[in-house]
């Protein structure tokens, strides 16, 4: 297995480019299931969640043609779908049990074929993460739904029919799995207390240009005409917003300043003035944003993680690693998901002093981190790992990269071209 080793003490200086979202593309890939017309995606990160979801479609039926891929990514930037016929509704546990967002094609088989058999999911393991809501509302549009040996077993022998569905609570794939169900139902489906994620948005405007209407785009109430049949559409892939953080905290860190090529600061409002009233100086520029702390220590922050437009969950890891290094203490509390704090442990044994209260986390700042052999543990928590050991003295050695290798694009080549001091280990 990889490891990355880094060693801290560097300020970044230069650019980074932002990559295309990973949480924006894995659903737009599985949008293609519902056309027998193509799908281009552009801007489409290169990723092995990426690379995993082409496996998944692939055995679906789906024709994927990517550019070339570069620096041994498995595929470019840009991927054609074609969906001529769907040639399985089954989505295997090896595929699954890989990648939670497998659970996606859920919807969209049942619209399409009337039938889908989709393992249970696994992913990053952070908390219980059940899949009740995608099952609720899919009930709604009256699919037929059994728990079979690790399967969910969905049926929709007269097809999906329009309905209003309200979400008991904001989830991010449940919407998503219901509006591609919705692009294919007899009739119009409401969502209520929908997620309002740019991912979310960028789903709702790729299906308007495959011919579905879709009205309340970046509201908490969506509205979806179901259609007979889909249009070829292109489609360009937003930027990582989880990225663009990581990044904007990885340069605060270091004291740096960077120019996030690419980023725009509408998608991290709420991570803009959570590091701005840390201390950092971000502001938007000709080609993205510009992140600065060239003068002044970081100051405490108190962050709670709350669905968009809130603080991200997928930075609230990162958020910490900063934490530790600041002056005062910070109340770090997470309520999107259960158990999202094993980063603890690991940024413990390089110096931080965080102590966890339930769903809170008290950081207080420390004058200095040390390098150490650190365990990632998902995908968000690998990165925190990265950003304490930019700012720690010596050496740190991450292990199990492949966390970090799901969503992060080139993180070593990205941090390195601005100064970082940090290799890969090849096992
Ligand atoms: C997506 C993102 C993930 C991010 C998360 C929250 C992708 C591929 N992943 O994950 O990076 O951390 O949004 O922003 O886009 N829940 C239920 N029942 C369900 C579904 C969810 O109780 O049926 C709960 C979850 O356990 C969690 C909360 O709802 O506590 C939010 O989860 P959700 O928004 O669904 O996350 P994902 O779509 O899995």
């Amino acid at each position: 297995m990889d490891r990355i080793r880094i060693r801290g003490g560097r300020q970044l200086k230069g650019d980074i480019r932002i990559s295309g979202s990973k949480n924006a593309t894995l659903p737009l890939m599985v949008t293609a299931l519902l056309s027998d017309k193509k799908l281009t995606l552009n801007n489409v990160p290169r990723l092995a969640d990426i690379t995993t979801m082409i496996q998944l479609l692939a055995q679906h039926g789906v024709e994927i043609e990517s550019g070339t891929g570069e620096n041994g990514h498995a595929h470019g930037t840009t991927l054609t779908l074609h969906t001529r016929k769907v040639t399985s509704t089954t989505a295997p546990y090896d595929i699954v049990r890989k990648m939670r967002a497998s659970v996606l094609v859920l919807g969209a088989l049942l619209a399409r074929e009337g039938a889908a058999r989709v393992s249970l999911p696994g992913g990053c393991a952070i908390g219980a993460r059940p899949v009740d809501l995608h099952i609720a509302g899919l009930r709604a549009m009256g699919a037929e739904i059994d728990i079979d040996g690790g399967y969910m077993v969905a049926r929709a022998p007269k097809g999906l029919k329009g309905a209003r569905y309200t979400f008991p609570k904001v989830s991010v794939g449940a919407t998503e799995n219901l509006m591609m169900a919705a692009a294919l139902a007899k009739g119009t489906t409401v969502l209520d207390n929908a997620a309002r994620e740019p991912e979310i948005t960028d789903l709702a405007e790729c299906l308007a240009a495959m011919g579905v209407p879709v009205g309340g785009i970046g509201t908490e109430t969506l509205t979806i005409e179901g259609v007979q049949s889909l249009k070829e559409a292109t489609h360009s892939v937003i930027p990582d917003r989880i990225e663009l953080g990581t990044y904007a905290m990885a340069v605060a860190m270091t004291a740096g300043d960077v120019e996030l090529v690419g980023g725009r600061l509408e998608l991290i409002e709420s991570v803009v003035q959570t590091l701005r009233a840390a201390g950092v100086t971000l502001e938007e520029t000709a080609k993205g944003i510009r992140v600065q702390r060239t003068n002044g220590a970081l100051h405490g922050v108190d962050v709670m993680t709350e669905p968009y437009p809130g603080f991200p969950t997928d930075l609230q890891a990162q958020m910490m690693a900063l934490m530790t290094r600041a002056e005062g203490a910070s109340m770090i509390t997470e309520t999107v998901f259960e158990s999202r704090f094993m980063h603890v442990p690991e940024l413990s044994r390089m110096g931080a002093n965080v102590t966890i209260h339930h769903e809170s986390a008290l950081v207080r700042g420390v004058p200095k981190l040390r390098g150490a052999d650190v365990m990632a543990t998902d995908l968000r928590a690998s990165v925190s790992l990265a950003i304490a050991a930019l700012a720690a003295e010596g050496d740190t050695t991450l292990h199990r990269v492949y966390h970090l290798d799901r969503g992060y694009e080139r993180l070593e080549e990205k941090l390195a071209a601005c100064g970082a001091d940090i290799e890969r280990l090849k096992s």
